[in-house]
């Protein structure tokens, strides 16, 4: 008798070799048109789906999870987040969730270190002036911005991409400190030459650079708050890769635009896909539309990684990238 291939509803549209190998493993229903799913069509999917493989525009909340029929047994996102995710709902019900860590760390931590640069050094506002007709010749005191070789770097968040940023750091002759749940062990933060900070506060006080890197979880909403930003110093640029929700975005734009920090460099935003109005008008900002792990590698290598936890959860065997909400 035919082994019946489990319901896999995929949510958006995902790089063609990976729809390929899905098809072939799976009854696979894919969204061709890359037609991003409301509530409505998401409830609906989770009541036909043995799987749902989620990305972080797809909003799986606890009506979702509670509109599943008895089959749905994994959600397999693309994407390591799981903050669009109610986990605890999800395993409550008996539904495994699953995320793609680990293949999009360099990329994301070399878009990082792209906007440490860009913000910087100008690069984005050099680069518009080019193309607007407005390079009228080099002049000794022109579009001058801050090197950043010798310059502090605090990291929040020293997970994988926390590291690769700091690796990367290192190697452009920065200072790498972070702040962490827990410093890493002795082992990585030797060979990083990198300074704990226990005390966030205390760090911020101090760097010439933040980078966020840590996951949106509730301890970290608006981590960077306004009484926070207030302490950065006034030449300090902010650069954050990870999630909008860790930085009060309003409270952001306000002291860029009064100038108490020097800048920031953004690939994610608190309501994604809408963006602070105040940001948008700002000079001293450096915009990306969330494209950290937007490389061909990663994103196969993502589709690739949700295939594996799909097919080894339907053998029986627990996931390699299963998601507990203790881990959150
Ligand atoms: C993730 O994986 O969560 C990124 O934000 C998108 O790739």
């Amino acid at each position: 008798m035919p082994v019946r291939k489990p319901k896999v509803v995929v949510t958006r549209k995902l790089p063609d070799p990976v729809e390929t190998r899905m098809r072939e493993l799976f009854d696979a229903e894919l969204n061709l048109e890359d037609r991003p799913m409301n509530a409505a069509t998401l409830a609906e999917a989770a009541g036909r789906a043995d799987v749902l493989a989620t990305t972080l525009t797809d909003r799986i909340d606890a009506e979702v999870i509670a509109a599943a029929g008895p089959q749905l047994k994994l959600i397999a996102n693309f994407g390591a987040g799981v903050d669009h995710i109610d986990v605890a709902a999800a395993v409550a019900r008996g539904v495994t969730v699953t995320n793609t860590p680990g293949v999009l760390t360099e990329d994301t931590a070399d878009m990082t270190m792209a906007l440490i640069l860009a913000a910087a050094r100008r690069i984005v506002e050099g680069a518009s002036v080019v193309q607007a007709g407005g390079f009228s010749g080099w002049s000794p005191t022109w579009m001058m911005g801050r090197r950043i070789g010798g310059k502090r770097l605090g990291v929040i968040g020293m997970g994988r991409i926390g590291q690769a940023l700091a690796k990367r750091a290192k190697v452009f002759g920065m200072q790498v400190h972070y702040h962490n749940r827990k410093p890493v062990p002795a082992a990585v933060a030797d060979v990083l030459e990198a300074t704990y900070w226990e005390s966030l506060d205390q760090m911020l006080a101090r760097m010439d650079v933040i980078s966020v890197n840590c996951p949106h979880t509730p301890a970290t909403f608006h981590l960077l708050s306004a009484r926070r930003l207030k302490l950065l110093q006034p030449h300090a640029i902010l650069v954050n890769t990870a999630r909008g929700e860790v930085i009060d975005e309003s409270a952001l734009a306000d002291l860029l635009a009064r100038g108490q920090i020097a800048g920031a460099g953004l690939d994610v935003y608190e309501n994604e896909p809408t963006i602070n109005p105040k940001l948008l008008k700002l000079q001293n900002v450096v915009l990306l539309p969330h494209m950290g792990s937007a490389t061909v590698e990663a994103r196969i290598e993502m589709g690739e990684k949700v295939i594996v936890n799909i097919k080894t959860f339907m053998d029986g065997h627990r996931p390699p990238d299963r998601v507990l909400p203790e881990m959150l």
